[in-house]
């Protein structure tokens, strides 16, 4: 059967994108910040995934005011690289995994969940500055992935302890898989932010830290706070943390009463753009 071997997180900065694809990762500003992915990029190398389960938000790319869809899987076959405004970025266009796509779509949706079905899907920064960071610069991303995006941009917004069981119903879905694949499952967005407003610029560090050491020893008491509090205290774009809360929900310990993971990597960073990086890689045991 597959099984779910790491969880990975990771902000997605647009710039961090452009920083790479302009080959700045070596200037002054950039070099603390790619610093902190050098484990992972050896670690992505020692632990190459036989797919990625990457739960992203799109930015009124693919979707917009036209139709919203709060969860949506994408099974489709392959997935191009999305043009925001300066062509797209250039990088290698993703490759899905339409028959485990399909899988956890019938699992999850019967399991109670309502999720959009997408079968063509522009993806955006959202999902391709994760993989920029964790697999650098290479001819073919190392595996297939499949693409779920959330809405955090259009309230209203899916709760964090909807997120969190929505994570424990995608493990069912993949451990009931007839295949023995190695799945890694990412949340990616916030931390901290404010692109807009009186408050554009908002970092708050104690807040992102004690999400981190929260997410990784008491993610259910972390699933019950609500929305209100990430705009609040981490800005209106951090919202988007309340992805990282499906990925922590698949592991063992809160899917299937397992060992807590192990904390691989943890690493935090301020400012990149407008916005605070935080990264951390669970291992199940
Ligand atoms: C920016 C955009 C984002 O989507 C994000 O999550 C962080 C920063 C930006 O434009 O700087
Ligand atoms: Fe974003």
């Amino acid at each position: 059967m597959a099984h779910i071997s790491a969880s990975v997180y990771t902000s997605h900065v647009p710039a961090i994108g452009a920083a790479m694809d302009l080959g700045k990762t070596h200037e002054p500003y950039w070099q603390p910040l790619f610093k902190g992915y050098e484990f992972s990029k050896a670690w992505m190398k020692d632990n190459r995934p036989d797919v990625i389960f990457l739960v992203f938000n799109d930015h009124a790319t693919a979707f917009s005011l036209e139709m919203i869809p709060t969860f949506a899987i994408g099974t489709a076959a392959e997935y191009a690289v999305a043009d925001e405004g300066w062509g797209p970025r250039p990088v290698p266009k993703v490759i899905g995994h339409p028959d485990l796509a399909s899988h956890i779509a019938q699992s999850v949706i019967q399991d109670d969940f309502d999720l959009t079905i997408v079968n063509k899907m522009d993806v955006d920064h959202g999902l391709t500055v994760p993989l920029s960071l964790m697999c650098g610069q290479p001819q073919a991303w190392p595996c297939p992935v499949i693409p779920f995006a959330v809405n955090v941009v259009q309230y209203p917004v899916p709760s964090g302890n909807r997120c969190y069981q929505l994570g424990r119903a995608i493990a069912r879905a993949i451990r009931s898989y007839d295949a023995d694949l190695n799945v890694q499952i990412w949340g990616t967005g916030g931390m901290s932010h404010q692109l807009q407003g009186p408050r554009a610029g908002l970092i708050n560090a104690p807040w992102d830290n004690g999400f981190l050491d929260q997410l990784i020893a008491d993610p259910a008491a972390l699933a019950l706070r609500p929305h209100i509090e990430y705009v609040r205290e981490a800005g209106s774009e951090g919202i988007e943390l309340v992805m990282w809360l499906i990925a922590r929900g698949a592991m063992s310990d809160a899917a299937a009463g397992g060992p807590k993971p192990t904390v691989r990597h943890r690493f935090y960073h301020v400012p990149a753009s407008n916005t605070a990086v935080g990264h951390l890689i669970l291992e199940n045991r």
